[in-house]
């Protein structure tokens, strides 16, 4: 093993249209490359689209009722909103300006939610003059959005977000007393807010959880019932469907043998927080979710179908999974193997268009290199720099085992990222343009690709 070097190579993993894209039309890829700017973010509408299908059998096959919202909030591109309408898929919209692409973009009003905390009257407008379905945090925020429909003549349906009795220290929802009274006063102006159930915000990944506070919601849902709010036959499990970027096994070696030697800078010292790379696939969270039992020996889905609860989901990632991948361009390398051990790649981009950083992380699955000439394959430890002024801008800070020394004008292809690793936090720092979005199809035939945009 090489000194300073992490010893498991975390290899993303990759769809058929991913691999045939990268084996068999790379020439297209960097002629893109070449054209649009560097990094570019490949987008692949038809993989979202199988990841909406397969998600839907899954529930469909643990009994489950459930309505598809696509939370809109992990990708911008408008080629996956036109997606959800052609499939007829909603969206969970968390802004005004969300609300106004998914509207654009054919899903009707009906079919979109409304979530966040305390939303201001300008998206509560727009959402009671297009029949949303809105998340509402707190009592105040019910009394400003019932006011807003009473001013529209309208009558608005909302889901009260309730704390859970897992994280009871969440910040987002209402506690109990507070879920009451928000109940009471649904109750008192329901000429003008209709109660349709419940949601909830849950930190992490585990389906027994999100299992267990979609329970708590059923069991609202027929206390407001029996308390008169009839209509109260929604629980929305929110998003945070896990997906696997890399093997578990994989995964489980990398976590054991991690140290901050491992990184540029001794990085991990700072305390890294990672994502679960080596996660459950979402369509096997959802049965765990759905299969989980509740009552006794009665599951989720069967207490819901008992009870007449349907659901409603708002995955954002899981639903992006595998949907994407983003070039960047090497602009320069350095090699400090002599002295440090390792090269430092440097490439026309910068971090932000790969956004783990937020989070005092890194984003794990190892970029893949490619380059136009072939050199002999000898392995060439690199972590990858940004070309912003910023010491911190490293876009892996991880001590990468690429198979052959990089060179300026080669490519990394960074796998995986529609969700949430593209444009999350894009900057135009430097007074640099956004990057760009291209948005892939294979078909049948030849790809075809235009830009991203309603
Ligand atoms: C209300 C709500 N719905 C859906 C999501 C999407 O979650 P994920 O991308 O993990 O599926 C989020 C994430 O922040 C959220 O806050």
């Amino acid at each position: 093993m090489l000194p300073g070097v992490q010893s498991v190579p975390l290899t993303a993993l990759r769809h058929p249209t991913v691999s045939t894209l990268l084996d068999d039309h790379r020439a297209l890829l960097a002629e893109l490359l070449d054209g649009l700017g560097s990094p570019l973010h490949i987008v692949l509408p038809e993989v979202f689209e199988e990841n909406i299908t397969a998600l839907r059998q899954a529930f469909a096959e643990t009994g489950a009722d459930v309505d598809i919202l696509f939370a809109k909030k992990a990708n911008k591109a408008d080629c996956f909103v036109r997606s959800a309408a052609a499939l007829g898929v909603g969206i969970d919209a968390a802004s005004t300006a969300e609300l106004v692409k998914a509207l654009a973009g054919g899903v009707p009003g009906h079919r979109i939610g409304i979530s966040g905390p305390e939303k201001d009257d300008t998206l509560h407008a727009l959402a009671v003059q297009h029949d949303c379905l809105v998340a509402v945090d707190s009592i105040s925020e019910l009394r400003r959005l019932a006011a807003t429909a009473r001013l529209a003549h309208r009558q608005v349906r909302v889901l009260l977000r309730a704390r859970t009795t897992i994280q009871p220290g969440s910040r987002f929802g209402m506690a109990a007393a507070e879920r009451s009274a928000a109940v009471s006063l649904c109750l008192e102006l329901a000429d003008h807010v209709s109660c349709r159930g419940f949601s909830f915000h849950l930190n992490g990944y585990s389906p027994e959880e999100r299992a267990m506070a979609a329970n708590e919601m059923i069991e609202h849902c027929l206390d407001a019932r029996w308390r008169g709010a009839l209509s109260a036959e929604l629980v929305d499990i929110g998003g945070g469907l896990p997906m696997r970027y890399v093997d578990p096994q994989l995964w489980d070696e990398f976590i054991q043998q991690n140290e901050p030697a491992h990184y540029h800078g001794n990085k991990t010292s700072r305390g890294f927080h990672f994502y679960p790379y080596g996660g459950m696939p979402p369509t096997q969270a959802v049965r765990t979710i759905m299969n989980h039992p509740v009552d006794g020996d009665e599951s989720l889905s069967a207490k819901a179908a008992r009870n007449a609860i349907r659901f409603i989901v708002e995955p954002g990632r899981s639903l992006l999974d595998q949907a994407g991948f983003t070039v960047f361009r090497v602009q320069q390398v350095e090699d400090r193997r002599d002295t440090d051990g390792y090269a430092i790649i440097t490439v026309a981009g910068n971090s932000l268009s790969l956004c783990e950083q937020w989070f005092n992380t890194d984003y794990l699955p190892d970029p893949l290199l490619m380059s136009a000439q072939s050199l002999a394959d000898k392995v060439f430890p690199a972590c990858v720099a940004g070309s912003t002024c910023l010491e911190n801008d490293m876009v892996t800070w991880r001590k990468i085992r690429f198979p052959r020394p990089a060179r300026p004008g080669d490519h990394l292809v960074y796998l995986n990222t529609a969700g949430y690793h593209s444009d999350f936090l894009e900057s135009r720092f430097h007074d640099t343009a956004l990057p760009l979005k291209a948005v892939l199809r294979l078909g049948d035939a030849a790809p075809r690709w235009r830009l991203d945009g309603i």
